[in-house]
């Protein structure tokens, strides 16, 4: 069994910070999510409004269970993205990571560090297996998952049904505490 936390960790690799969101950061949220790649490509409601950012940021600043998102901070502690580390299958203690990086912060490595960060803390809270899913058309997001040092384990076909009724191809990785580091 996992020891999965009572409060929502701090983590940080020196350059981010995964932190609890607060209310200062509904602006970051709101044009984070509402951006098209959000849409397409995540679970956000569609049309995102900043209602539903106001309600992500109240919802998620203090929930654990069954999983966490934080927001990913830069060295100023302004919002850069947000992240998640859900429980997928607790006796089997399999978590899951998620995440969305603000369009003006993508291409450098922010999503890269926060995976890092979610996947060595889930061996801390002994997690056996992190897994992390992505459309075959999300070449950013494959990338991460690469880069993280996860293995590209397989096609669900039409798995995931998205935002505009579009269904996506899911390709599934995975990393085992056994893996090798890289
Ligand atoms: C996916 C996402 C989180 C990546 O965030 P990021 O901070 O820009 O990611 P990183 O900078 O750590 O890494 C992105 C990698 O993808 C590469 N990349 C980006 N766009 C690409 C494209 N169109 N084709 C191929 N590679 C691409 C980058 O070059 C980088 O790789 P590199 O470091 O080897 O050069 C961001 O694009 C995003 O928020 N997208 C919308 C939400 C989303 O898709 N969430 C994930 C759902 S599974």
């Amino acid at each position: 069994m996992m020891e999965w936390p009572r409060h929502i960790p701090t983590l940080t690799d020196g350059v981010i910070t995964l932190r609890a969101l607060e209310p200062d950061d509904v602006d970051a949220v709101l044009h984070t999510a509402s951006d098209p790649d959000s849409i397409a490509f995540t679970t956000v409601p569609d049309p995102y409004t900043r209602q539903d950012a106001v309600d992500f940021v109240e919802t998620h600043s203090t929930k654990v269970w069954p999983g966490f998102e934080v927001a990913i901070a830069d060295a100023d502690d302004a919002l850069v993205g947000t992240c998640g580390l859900r429980i997928r299958d607790d006796e089997s203690a399999v978590t899951e990571i998620g995440y969305m990086v603000a369009p003006w912060a993508r291409g450098r490595g922010i999503a890269t560090r926060a995976t890092r960060l979610l996947i060595d803390y889930s061996w801390t809270i002994g997690a056996y297996r992190v897994a992390l899913d992505a459309s075959t058309i999300n070449p950013a997001s494959r990338r991460v998952a690469l880069r993280c040092g996860m293995t590209e384990e397989g096609i669900l076909r039409s798995a995931h049904l998205g935002n505009g009724g579009i269904r996506h191809d899911v390709v599934v990785y995975g990393i085992l505490r056994t893996d090798p580091r890289t």
